[in-house]
């Protein structure tokens, strides 16, 4: 398994609409460890595809922030959310490609989702709590979409200001 490099936002893949996965083969299982490994590492609890660069429609997850607790690693291809709950919940999100920025998102608290698992088997499941932020955060990613495009245009372009700044002191190294 090998930690892929995390794009850092500015960048367009991650504006981007990711295409659906059509090949369930080893190359799938193989992009899948990475991306659970390069999650794990970073650390965090969710990651999608076009994260390290893949346009490809699949996202891992695992929100068991317990380091005792068994780990709990979910790989969800091709997902959609087939129903949203009108009741809603605020949390504070960050993002792997945005680091140490957090702002305030409303989501629906609970989510059913469809998706493919890597045997190729439709799955379905209702996610709420934590697991709900999560996986809308890394669907909408799927999309092109960032939780900063949820924030208002001024702490928006404060935090891009930031990144830019970020990535030129990355590449000076
Ligand atoms: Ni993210």
């Amino acid at each position: 398994m090998t930690v892929r490099p995390i794009l850092i936002h500015p960048d367009p893949r991650l504006k981007k609409k990711a295409e659906p996965v059509t090949d369930f083969n080893d190359a799938l299982r193989v992009l899948s460890e990475d991306m659970l490994e390069t999650m794990y590492a970073a650390p965090g609890i969710g990651l999608a595809a076009p994260q390290i660069g893949v346009m490809k429609r699949i996202l891992v997850m695992d929100c068991i922030k317990d380091e005792d607790a068994p780990k709990q690693p979910m790989v969800l291809i091709n997902p959609e959310i087939t129903w949203a709950s009108d009741d809603q919940n605020t949390y504070e999100e960050g993002c792997l490609s945005i680091p140490d920025q957090f702002a305030d998102v409303v989501r629906p608290s609970e989510v059913e989702v469809t998706w493919t698992n890597l045997e190729g088997d439709q799955q379905q499941q209702k996610f709420d709590g934590l697991w709900a932020t999560c996986v809308q955060h890394e669907i909408d990613h799927l999309d092109g979409k960032l939780f900063i495009d949820y924030i208002g245009p001024l702490k928006r372009q404060m935090i891009t200001r930031k990144m830019q700044k970020l990535k030129r002191e990355m590449a000076r190294g």
